[in-house]
């Protein structure tokens, strides 16, 4: 044997001896932790289909196992990561919190956003209202933004300026794909962005951020359009739009927030969070912008996602658009054109609702995470202390065992047909736990006002410049979005609007 096929051979048995110990005899041994989807590559593990294909990963993994739904994980370069599928064990990873936290997650995402170590320290110390300064915070986001007097504020000051935006002589700017006579044929997931950005600015923030950076909407959406590559720590090079995009934004609210209090009127969350950096004593300029940029990201990435869609489902099917807008007209009808009952749209319109839950559940890719802080039982696994836990909700979207045998296609009455569906364990698009979204109120407000006044504001006709018959949108779930997903690269969908007689 010459010497090339020595190593070939040694390289070989090496390699296999690794596969029939750690995917055969390990968890033989050891029945009670997590067992291991196997990979090719030792160390490197899944990194490929966690940064190309995460969701079909989780998917396949739970198959492998024989759609058991045990815990089982997956290693991504020489990390090992717990997958937690079962909605019981879900559900008892959101009990277990102290062991399983959110918070030492959430750390991870803050050093990406550019924290320092130093106010990571800071705003974890335990000495703001008699906790740390993350954990009051969660609280004052529930304060804000749970149905009573601080949403109602709030939530007024949004929807009244969506009502405001979505006016034919406002339809303006890039946007716009051309003019023709008495209309304009508009980019709709432009529009969606547009519209409800510019909204939650003005809510939360006031005008005054646009004096501190006048592109700051656009900022945001370039930041957005690849904000999925943040967690993978990519050299600046690798990933420049994303990182000067980024920068751009947390410049802008730490400028803005440098502005006396009377110029910079914000939502109430907005200046709790700044007088707990003053307490907690995080100075820095930049520090206290990216703590204020985290706010102002899960306030607009994903609700103007979903308005796109639920627009893109109705308009491509008259049928349901005509029963939808049937539902809806008393609400347009009792206070007349400019304003409407957004109480009724909430009470009395189960096909709304019904079609609202189908659309999020379709296009919904949220994923829990958690650090294992001390070793913890789930279910009859064993967890160990430093591993992270992925809670991949998803997967139980689509499981026919809760959803129905047609649970991957769209349907939707499905959950007007089944009343119960909204409180099925293996329904979370909203997460749960410590960090359950509590923009979930506000989320369904922004779309029901957006569809209303667009639908009966507006003459809307799908558009195609070289008049072929448009195409649905295809879901893109290729890439690790953590909230609504987006429609593949290039698929646009064009609207003409014109006025309603
Ligand atoms: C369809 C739209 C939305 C989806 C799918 C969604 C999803 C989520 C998810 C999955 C989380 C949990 C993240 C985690 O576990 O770390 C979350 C947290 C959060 N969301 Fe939403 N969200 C939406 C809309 C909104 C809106 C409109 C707002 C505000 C107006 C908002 C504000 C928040 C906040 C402040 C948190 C952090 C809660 C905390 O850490 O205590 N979300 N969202």
């Amino acid at each position: 044997m010459d010497q090339f096929t020595v190593v070939c051979v040694t390289t070989a048995a090496l390699w296999l001896g690794w596969r029939v110990w750690s995917f055969t005899l390990w968890p033989m041994l050891h029945p009670e932790l997590p067992r291991r989807y196997p990979y090719l590559v030792p160390v490197v593990g899944h990194i490929k289909a966690m940064v190309n294909h995460t969701g079909r990963v989780f998917t396949r993994g739970k198959a492998y196992f024989g759609n058991t739904r045990e815990i089982f994980s997956l290693v991504v370069m020489g990390e090992e990561l717990y997958v937690v599928t079962n909605p019981s064990d879900i559900q008892e990873v959101f009990k277990q919190a102290a062991s399983l936290d959110h918070d030492a997650m959430a750390v991870d995402i803050l050093l990406d956003t550019g924290m320092t170590k130093e106010t990571i320290t800071q705003i974890f110390e335990p000495v703001y209202r008699s906790k740390n300064y993350i954990k009051a915070t969660h609280d004052d986001f529930r304060l804000q933004m749970h149905p009573g007097p601080r949403l109602d504020k709030v939530q007024a000051d949004f929807l009244a300026h969506i009502d405001k935006s979505l006016r034919f002589d406002k339809i303006s700017g890039p946007m716009v794909k051309s003019l023709p006579t008495g209309g304009k044929v508009v980019s709709l997931w432009e529009w969606c962005g547009q519209i409800l950005i510019d909204s939650a600015i003005e809510a939360f923030f006031s005008r005054a951020l646009y004096e501190a950076n006048p592109d700051m909407l656009q900022d945001f959406v370039s930041f957005d359009e690849e904000s999925w590559k943040l967690p993978y720590r990519l050299p600046k090079f690798a990933a420049k739009k994303m990182y000067g995009s980024m920068d751009k934004c947390i410049l802008a609210i730490s400028k803005w927030l440098e502005y006396p209090k009377e110029k910079r009127q914000a939502a109430w969350i907005v200046d709790q969070m700044i007088e707990g950096l003053d307490e907690v004593k995080v100075t820095g300029s930049y520090q206290r912008g990216a703590m204020v940029f985290v706010l102002f990201r899960l306030v607009n990435t994903n609700a103007f996602r979903l308005c796109f869609w639920c627009l893109a489902y109705l308009l491509f099917d008259q049928e349901l658009l005509n029963v939808i807008k049937e539902e809806m007209q008393p609400a347009w009808n009792r206070e007349g054109e400019g304003s409407l009952d957004m109480q009724y749209l909430l009470d009395k319109c189960p096909r709304l609702s019904s079609f609202y839950e189908e659309v999020l559940r379709i296009t919904v890719d949220s994923v829990g995470a958690r650090v294992v802080m001390k070793e913890t039982m789930i279910g009859n696994k064993k967890l160990s202390a430093g591993r992270k836990v992925l809670m991949p909700f998803r997967q139980g979207h689509y499981d026919p065992e809760f959803f129905g045998s047609d649970a991957a296609s769209f349907n939707p009455t499905r959950f007007l047909d089944n009343e119960k569906l909204t409180r099925s364990a293996s329904w979370k698009p909203f997460g749960g736990g410590q960090a359950w979204c509590p923009g979930r109120f506000m989320a369904r407000r922004e779309v029901y006002m957006f569809l209303v006044v667009v639908l009966f504001r507006f003459n809307t006709d799908l558009y195609s410049p070289d008049h072929r018959t448009p195409e649905f949108p295809v879901l893109d779930d290729s890439y690790p979005w953590g909230g609504i997903l987006t429609p593949k690269p290039g698929q646009k969908v064009l609207v003409e609007i014109s006025k309603r007689v």
